[in-house]
């Protein structure tokens, strides 16, 4: 069932322009796609790329197309259509105009969850820093360590903290799901050889292509389903097919993340680089 909204007069978007809104705590972009300045169609999409979350307001592009000003992912407002990861497409909203005012089927807008029982956790080989929510009354010291379920899959992290009510409206990166154990620091320590190895095989190859990549560290995730390679280089088909030749090669999936992104928003653990 459709649940139309104001969002307010059309006319505040010119010919060619855009502009963002808040509704329900989603951000919201809409683009006024035209040509020559005549009125033409308007268009609404979650205004968070689906690769890192960065706005798209921003981005450049004419037409239908915008592009992400972060790592320059090309998007068509009018499908959602990524271009370079068709997997990763943004997500849309109906608009509609009436009399002159601009409105919004909100109906798939969901109020912004607010984590429960949030706390500041330092995680992966990277040590990215960011909010988890954990049962309703655990509680943890701080730096202790606990498993983690992400975006990427179930790692280890360290508590930092637990988070103050003002930092409540954050979003999750995900769950803790217990605390470490000694067990746990076992299978760990097996893993050494597998990060070793992996990490080893991978500089080989990119010495014998002669390709300008450097990897830099390695590690494998908490559930022993997923390597990471972390990089310093751009991303390039070389890469990916290195990835694929990897993941061929090796039980577990190989992902190429580039040390200076932070994991992907929601499921694209592929750090950017469309491998694994
Ligand atoms: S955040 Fe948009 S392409 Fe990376």
């Amino acid at each position: 069932m459709t649940n139309w909204i104001p969002l307010g007069d059309a006319s505040e978007i010119s010919p060619g322009n855009r502009k963002s809104y808040t509704i329900r705590g989603t951000e919201i972009a809409v683009f006024h796609v035209a040509d020559n300045e005549q009125p033409g169609e308007f268009y609404a999409i979650h205004d968070s790329c689906p690769h890192q979350g960065a706005s798209l307001v921003d981005g450049d592009g004419c037409g239908t197309e915008v592009t992400c000003p972060l790592h320059d992912w090309t998007f068509d407002v009018a499908t959602g259509a990524c271009h370079d990861f068709p997997e990763f497409p943004l997500t849309r909203y109906e608009v509609k105009l009436e009399d002159g005012v601009l409105l919004l089927d909100a109906s798939t807008i969901e109020e912004e969850e607010i984590p429960v029982n949030p706390f500041l956790v330092r995680y992966g080989a990277m040590g990215w820093v960011d909010h988890f929510e954990a049962d309703e009354d655990a509680t943890y010291a701080h730096r202790e360590r606990v498993i983690l379920k992400t975006s990427r899959g179930e790692e280890v992290g360290e508590i930092l903290a637990a988070a103050g009510v003002q930092e409540t409206s954050v979003s999750s990166a995900g769950t803790i799901l217990r605390e470490f154990t000694p067990a746990d620091q076992e299978t760990l320590a097996r893993q050494e050889d597998v990060r070793a190895r992996v990490f080893q095989d991978c500089q080989t190859l990119i010495q014998e292509r002669g390709m300008p990549t450097e990897i830099i560290d390695c590690e494998q995730l908490f559930d022993q389903q997923t390597v990471v390679l972390y990089y310093l280089g751009s991303r390039m088909p070389a890469l990916e097919i290195l990835a694929q030749e990897l993941n061929a090669n090796y039980a577990w999936r190989i992902v190429f993340h580039p040390v200076d992104e932070a994991p992907a928003a929601s499921g694209c653990s592929s750090g950017g680089c469309g491998c694994g």
